[in-house]
């Protein structure tokens, strides 16, 4: 199967759930399980709060969200504009955060690798970062 969806999303907080929910929506196609799909939606959650808190921290700045189906792959990748990551080594390691003080975890990047496949983060801080996720779905249809 093959298929691709774009999403544009402003950077609210109640936009994260909408944005999740969405590309769930679209990796229906695949007829993931239960936990698969919870696996694609949580990863989902946190790459596109990290672009709301960390990217941008303010509202009404565009977050792009690509969805891909290649075979049984879905590829996702969350895209935003603001002011990036300057040590992605570092931002990778579990509980870093550099936002302390929000009582964030720095867990994000760790709980999108172990619910996906692979996870891959590009970065040129104040132009561009990109999140790309990818999962293979490996149900198979029961009837
Ligand atoms: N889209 C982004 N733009 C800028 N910085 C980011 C982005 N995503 C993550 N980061 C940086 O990477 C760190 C680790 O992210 P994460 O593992 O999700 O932990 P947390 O969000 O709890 O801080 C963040 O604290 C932040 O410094
Ligand atoms: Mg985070």
């Amino acid at each position: 199967m093959n298929n691709k969806m774009k999403l544009e999303i402003l950077s609210k907080s109640e936009n994260e759930s909408f944005a999740r929910v969405v590309v769930s929506a679209f990796a229906t196609q695949l007829d993931p399980t239960i936990e698969e799909i919870t696996d694609i939606k949580t990863a989902v959650s946190e790459a596109v709060t990290n672009s709301i808190i960390h990217g941008y921290n303010k509202d009404d700045e565009i977050i792009h969200i690509l969805c891909e189906i290649i075979d049984n792959e879905i590829i996702v990748e969350v895209i935003d504009y603001g002011m990036g990551i300057e040590n992605i080594e570092q931002a990778r390691e579990p509980l870093y955060t550099s936002k302390p003080h929000l009582e964030r975890s720095g867990m994000g990047f760790t709980v999108m690798e172990s619910f996906m496949d692979s996870v891959t983060i590009n970065s040129v801080p104040g132009v561009e970062t990109k999140v790309v996720m990818k999962k293979s779905i490996k149900s198979i249809k029961s009837y």
